[in-house]
């Protein structure tokens, strides 16, 4: 008998859904891989022995629902993410939908009905690794679906549409995902914090006030290819040492503000050869912060100043920032209501804002929402070193449970 039976029948979840991955060795789980169809195929087994009706979306994601007293009782909804970054951790996301499985399992187990319904969502496209636009199934039930992201390309050049034809996915009935205000009381997510607040203040669990917008795109320095051992270096077009510059411009300009980031995490080189100056140089750009304004504000700078260096070096600059998902904030009374459930858990229930981005920030204007964070260790994310505690694990999943109780009986 373990002391957290909540929080280890949580990490056994979590343990074999780290099994399942494209890259052995790793957990990478991109969306609409194979890996992710495994993950889905688990999942809904889950859902269906804790009691749910379960479907799968049109985008990829696992839907399960456990009717309240009254069947068509208007839902909650507790989700989160399966997809994964390229080798990542074991908790971003999946803590979310295991501990939101976890809760109906007890429920049903024990033989219980809340006067509303719960629907449990395991969203596949999370990360916005694979396509150049993210969270495609919490969109659709926030009623903002982008019809025309199907025709996005993957890196090999893959469309959305034929990646979701091949995971299983109907091609139709997106529209039909939009949860009603009348059919639906909200949203709320269990996710780790990914940042280090939480750890620093000796806390297990924080409640999200707001979720920080973000910009994403991708910048395309076009200079001139030559010959490494016969361009003299006054006459270089080098795209990669033009590239260089700007990137550290951008860090420079993420670093004006503390509520700022700006980050370049894909550079390629295309045809690069190690006796060759760069000719082409691509790179991706993710721009975040807490109020829209300043956002789009760092963006342009980052364009001004990426723009000035491109002509003093002489080289052609093409920035496309497509991806633009506003600042979200959480429902003030959803969150009250979660920090008296931290609070009735025996934890001080902190709250702070999100800087990295979640499927919650799709419902911002279609339905009120709320996040719970969970302590991770030094804030490591994205990165296999991730982990938080089956002690937190425990505390957060009681703490959803208190306030999912608590809405029954109010
Ligand atoms: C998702 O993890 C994001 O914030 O990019
Ligand atoms: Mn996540
Ligand atoms: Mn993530």
């Amino acid at each position: 008998m373990t002391d957290h039976p909540f929080g280890s029948a949580i990490v056994a979840r979590l343990d074999e859904l780290a099994t399942i991955t494209d890259v052995p060795g790793q957990i990478t789980r991109l969306y609409l891989s194979p890996a992710h169809r495994r993950a889905a195929t688990l999942v809904e087994s889950w859902m269906r022995d804790a009691g749910m009706t379960t479907q799968l979306s049109p985008l990829g994601d696992v839907i399960g629902r456990y009717e309240g007293e009254n069947a068509g009782a208007p839902a909650l909804i507790i989700g989160s993410h399966i997809d994964s970054v390229r080798d990542a951790g074991r908790f971003d996301g999946t803590l979310g939908v295991a501990t939101a499985i976890e809760i109906v399992r007890r429920l049903h187990r024990d033989k219980r009905r809340l006067p509303f319904a719960i629907e449990v969502a395991a969203f596949g496209d999370e990360e916005g690794v694979r396509f150049p636009t993210s969270l495609a199934g919490s969109r659709a039930m926030a009623g903002v679906f982008d019809e025309k992201t199907l025709d996005e390309t993957d890196r090999d050049g893959v469309l959305r549409r034929d990646a979701l034809k091949a995971f299983g996915c109907p091609q139709t009935g997106v529209a039909a995902m939009k949860r009603s205000r009348d059919a639906t009381i909200g949203y709320v997510e269990v996710h780790i914090e990914q940042g280090p607040v939480l750890e620093a203040k000796g806390l297990a669990l924080g409640v999200v006030t707001a979720i920080n917008g973000c910009s994403r795109g991708s910048v395309v320095v076009t200079g001139e290819a030559g010959h490494a051992g016969t361009v003299p270096m006054p006459l270089r077009r080098d795209a990669l040492a033009a590239s260089s510059e700007m990137i550290l411009a951008i860090e420079r300009l993420g670093s004006t503000h503390p509520d700022l980031v700006a980050t370049v995490g894909q550079i390629t080189v295309p045809g690069g050869a190690i006796n060759t100056v760069p000719g082409r140089v691509e790179f991706s750009l993710d721009a975040r912060a807490p109020d829209d304004a300043r956002r789009h504000a760092l963006v342009a700078d980052i364009r001004a100043a990426c723009a000035s260096i491109a002509a003093r070096r002489n080289v052609s600059i093409e920035i496309a920032m497509p991806y633009d998902i506003p600042a979200a904030p959480c429902d003030p009374s959803l969150s009250h209501a979660l920090a008296q459930a931290v609070a009735r858990c025996g934890h001080e229930a902190l709250t702070l804002p999100s800087g990295a981005g979640h499927d919650a920030m799709s419902f911002r204007g279609a339905l009120p929402f709320t996040m719970l964070f969970v302590r991770c260790r030094e804030g490591v994310s994205h990165n296999p070193a991730e982990f938080a505690s089956v002690e937190d694990i425990d505390a957060g999943a009681r703490a959803l449970a208190d306030f999912v109780d608590r809405f029954g009986a109010t």
